[in-house]
């Protein structure tokens, strides 16, 4: 009877240690967009290109729209292990401590995408995202949004347009001192709540690539987008550290490779998806749409780009520096 007993309870440990074996490894990923955006389109890709590719070794459950973690708690979230994957706009890393970040939101820094890919795709977005691993943070790739167009309830032409506008921004110190060089208020508010801020007044305006302020309806409580296309919002998708070198070897080579598709994919889609929203915006006759005059782009020029100065010990002259000069060696193109 001992026997048996034994014998049942090594069967049932069996039976146990086998289905733990066949649990698959579970990467939560958040953010904070509609899943009709590029980014949130991606992470879509991303599930299946992962669960295919890892033959189910690995479930991907996307939370999106800011339904697990808002802006700031899910960077905490990350490091805690609570998601193990994100991807924050790149405007997003200061608080963190990295700083170095905050260069893609210097206004008119890229003409295009092509010359933004020169860095993301280069040594310095490399060596960018490798700042984020003593944080605990492992970067992995950089997804494309798009060029942000300033959106109000008053008609915007001029940079006086905005002044004394209380602007809702991301956590940046860039877009802080952008937003002062126009003489408007910056009001840094987590993506969740833009839309009721602007619906409340609790903000006056707002900047985001098109995709975003058509997925959140914003539109629909600003009167007034001028195309500005003043700066870039991109992301950085992120992992924890700890648990991707805790991946069985050849499940991470696999995710890699899943990882390289969805940034292609993600990298691809970016523009049609905010032409395809623009135009939506404009059918909806809600907001008046407006593309500055060349002598209208060049005032904002003007009001904008002493930032860059401004901010370059922040970011680091030398870091600058080296963009300067990447971005002015010749490019294929111009996709924007
Ligand atoms: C924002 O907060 O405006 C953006 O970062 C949202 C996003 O992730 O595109």
């Amino acid at each position: 009877m001992k026997k048996m007993k034994l014998l049942v309870a090594s069967m049932l440990a069996a039976c146990s240690t086998w289905a733990v074996a066949q649990q698959p490894i579970v990467i939560k990923f958040s953010h904070v967009v509609a899943n009709d955006t590029p980014k949130g389109l991606a992470a879509e890709y991303f599930k299946k290109k992962a669960e295919d590719m890892t033959k189910g070794r690995v479930k991907v459950e996307v939370y999106a729209n800011s339904t697990l973690y808002k802006d700031k708690e899910e960077m905490e979230a990350l490091q805690l292990g609570a998601v193990q994957m994100l991807a924050p706009s790149l405007a997003k890393f200061g608080p963190l401590g990295v700083k170095e970040f905050e260069m893609f939101d210097l206004p008119y820094i890229f003409d295009n995408y092509d010359q933004l890919h020169k860095i993301t795709e280069g040594p310095i977005g490399k060596s960018i995202l490798a700042k984020l691993e003593p944080k605990g943070i492992r970067g992995l790739s950089y997804w494309d949004n798009g060029f942000k167009s300033f959106s109000a309830n008053t008609p915007i032409k001029l940079p006086t347009d905005l002044k004394g506008k209380k602007m809702r921004i991301q956590s940046s110190k860039v877009l802080e001192a952008q937003m002062r060089a126009l003489g408007a208020l910056p009001q840094v508010l987590p993506f969740s709540e833009v839309y009721q801020a602007l619906q409340t007044g609790v903000v006056d305006g707002t900047e985001n690539p098109i995709s975003n302020l058509y997925t959140q309806k914003m539109y629909e409580v600003q009167k007034h987008l001028a195309l500005t296309e003043h700066g870039y919002l991109g992301y950085a998708v992120i992992v924890n550290k700890k648990f991707w070198d805790g991946l069985p070897p050849d499940v991470r080579e696999q995710l890699e490779k899943a990882m390289l598709e969805s940034t292609a994919f993600a990298n691809r889609i970016a523009k049609h998806q905010n032409d395809q929203d623009l135009e939506k915006v404009k059918k909806s006759g809600k907001t008046a749409v407006y593309t500055p005059t060349a002598a209208e782009r060049d005032a904002f020029k003007k009001a904008l780009m002493p930032v860059h100065k401004e901010m370059a010990p922040r970011i680091g002259p030398e870091l600058l520096q080296a963009v300067y000069a990447d971005l002015a060696a010749p490019t294929k193109g111009n996709k924007k």
